[in-house]
């Protein structure tokens, strides 16, 4: 973590809202900047998220701050089977969502990663897309998806990390910290909400030190993985 206030950031007793408020804003939008922004590998990096969980089949599955449900989807496309709920804090997201998929459906529910509304080792695993920077509490949020998970279950994360090699680096916080914002302003008129994107990853946990606070938070056989030139980290953990 940086130790710096970001002038971007908002401060932690106002980042819940801000979050919210600006998750609403563009949702329309969401979709459609994540397959740019990404050019089209999110949907691969979902795939080893749902993999990772490890569900057997009829199993439950909580997709934590799910906004648009890319990642439920994809567990039910993968296995129809599975029970899956979808939760966040932005309706707006969730209302974009519900729908998008014909022949795949689950319930969408509005809730807070921080005090899941449901009770202990409910499901067989949680994972939870892009959501991690966006909290106030990494570790509340992992020991929350520990919590309803029945033990021996998975806790998967999917999160965005500055890559560290030299060249590559510096190029992509040119294409993060100035495209980005300017793509996004164009595509959602929200350049905003694309200016926090790479500066909340920024002030994120590098992939060592989140492993760290997943197993202060319960879980063990922590691993993980870096995808996209090392700008996707995907950790999982064990209940
Ligand atoms: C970048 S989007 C990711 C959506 C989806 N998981 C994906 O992979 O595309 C982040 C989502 O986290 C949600 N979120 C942020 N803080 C949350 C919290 N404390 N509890 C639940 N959801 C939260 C936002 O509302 C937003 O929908």
């Amino acid at each position: 973590m940086s130790g710096h206030p970001s002038p971007v950031l908002p401060p932690p007793d106002e980042k819940r809202g801000y979050v919210r408020d600006m998750f609403a804003a563009i949702a329309p939008r969401y979709d459609l900047m994540n397959r740019l922004m990404t050019l089209g590998r999110d949907g691969a990096w979902r795939r080893t998220v749902v993999k990772l969980c490890a569900l057997p089949r009829g199993g439950r599955l909580l997709d934590v701050a799910t906004g648009t449900g890319d990642i439920a989807y994809e567990a039910l496309r993968l296995d129809p089977t599975l029970r899956v709920i979808g939760l966040d804090l932005t309706r707006e997201m969730m209302l974009y969502g519900r729908g998008k998929r014909p022949g795949l459906t689950f319930p969408f529910t509005e809730g807070d990663a921080l005090a899941l509304p449901f009770a202990d080792a409910t499901f067989d695993a949680a994972c939870s897309g892009f959501m991690m920077r966006n909290v106030t509490d990494i570790r509340l949020a992992f020991a929350e998806q520990a919590r309803v998970v029945r033990p021996g279950g998975r806790v998967v994360c999917l999160e965005i990390t500055l890559p560290r090699t030299p060249v590559f680096a510096a190029l992509f916080r040119l294409y993060f910290f100035k495209l980005v914002p300017l793509l996004g302003g164009v595509i959602s008129g929200r350049r905003e909400a694309y200016t926090y994107l790479p500066h909340s990853a920024l002030a994120f946990p590098r992939p060592a030190a989140l492993a760290e606070i997943m197993a202060a938070a319960g879980l063990h056989d922590v691993h993980y993985r870096l995808a996209m030139l090392g700008t996707v980290a995907i950790h999982w953990g064990t209940k």
